[in-house]
């Protein structure tokens, strides 16, 4: 292959360069598969109205985040495991994050421990949570993660039971023995088998808590001053008992496509999220994004700004930390050739009205077979 021009390309060489465990673990989503092709193909359904004659010699990305300035609204979603990916993972992906003037989710099922990703240098930095059923480990998290100088939260909350992978199933999927679940070491964790990295793994699986609802999101403000973004609403009645609830921020995600299978895409789900947020809380997306014009569909729908999970895994793979750095600068030349391309000099200059999707269009007929 000649030179990398665009963010996809990585997944091709990550499936060449990954053991068929690791890469399936990466890239598959839950069941049929229907929301993880959904993800891209939604994006399809919306094309841009440029305005034309409009000054775009000077185009500033820069948005802030919670109080936080960044350089352009494209952000990296928690991914867990990334030293599958490549030797230096999450610390890689920190730097490069770093680098590029934006943030950081670092996963709970991390390879690399918070303190870990902090002593990598200077940085915003979020950590995802989940609840996990003893309340004693979430606590030490969360007092690790203060400690380490992360901003903020972000609670995953479509993960009441993990979904169904069929890949990993095939694969046994179990974490390579030489590598462990880092944010878990050091832990008081009761009578489990430290020892054994695999009996973490599935320790950590046994700590998903199916009883988990809002009044444990809202015993989690009560142990930290951090705001907590709720990851992994889909609906406006859900948007709207988060910003009741206090979140500081609500993500539109379907967990890669990984959790329920057919769910929409999120692209699709964004726009009801944000009228249900009714400017209260910032709303942010993942999944599916792949392209600058993607990152601008988003915010013509509302976005604050999105976060890319599987394209930093995928450059991890392929190129270590220079991959990551250069999915993110791919990312931000095509987000502001599409601004100037689209006549808006500032994230505020995007509007709904430089999209039209189709559900826009009032169908009167039914769509022609091709
Ligand atoms: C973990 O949350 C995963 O989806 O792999």
């Amino acid at each position: 292959m000649g030179e990398i021009t665009n963010v996809t390309e990585y997944q091709a060489i990550a499936k060449q360069k990954l053991p068929k465990m690791v890469y399936d673990y990466y890239a598959s989503g839950a069941e049929d598969e229907w929301t993880l092709a959904e993800n891209r193909n939604a994006f399809s359904r919306i094309l841009f109205r440029p305005r034309i004659l409009i000054d775009v010699s000077r185009i500033d990305m820069t948005t802030t985040i919670l109080g936080f300035k960044i350089s352009m609204p494209i952000m990296i979603a928690p991914t867990a495991m990334q030293k599958m990916a490549h030797p230096e993972g999450e610390y890689a992906t920190a730097r490069a994050a770093s680098a590029a003037g934006t943030i950081m989710t670092l996963s709970s099922w991390a390879t690399s421990s918070v303190e870990e990703v902090a002593s990598t240098g200077p940085g915003i930095r979020f950590f995802q949570i989940y609840v996990f059923r003893d309340r004693n480990i979430v606590a030490q998290f969360v007092r690790r993660a203060e400690r380490a100088g992360f901003k903020a939260m972000a609670l995953t909350v479509d993960l009441p039971r993990g979904g169904r992978r069929e890949a990993d199933i095939k694969n046994r999927f179990t974490l390579p023995p030489f590598l462990t679940l880092k944010n878990f070491e050091g832990l008081d964790l009761g009578k489990m088998d430290k020892a054994d990295d695999s009996g973490l793994i599935s320790y950590a699986a046994g700590q998903t808590d199916r009883t988990l609802t809002w009044k444990d999101f809202k015993w989690l403000q009560t142990i930290t001053s951090m705001p907590i973004l709720v990851k992994g609403v889909l609906t406006a009645e859900d948007a709207r008992i988060a910003v009741q609830n206090g979140a500081a921020g609500i993500i539109v995600s379907n967990h890669g496509a990984r959790q329920l299978d057919y769910v929409p895409a999120t692209i699709m789900a964004l726009e009801e999220v944000v009228k249900a947020a009714q400017g209260r809380v910032p709303v942010f997306l993942d999944g599916g994004v792949r392209r600058g014009t993607d990152v601008f569909k988003a915010l013509a729908l509302g976005a604050s700004g999105i976060f890319i999970g599987r394209p930093v895994v995928f450059s991890l793979a392929a190129e270590g930390e220079a991959g990551v750095r250069k999915v993110l600068q791919m990312l931000r030349e095509e987000f502001e050739l599409t601004m100037a391309l689209s006549g808006c000099r500032s994230l505020s200059e995007i509007t709904r009205n430089h999209i039209v999707t189709d559900w826009d269009v009032p169908r009167l007929l039914p769509p022609a077979r091709l």
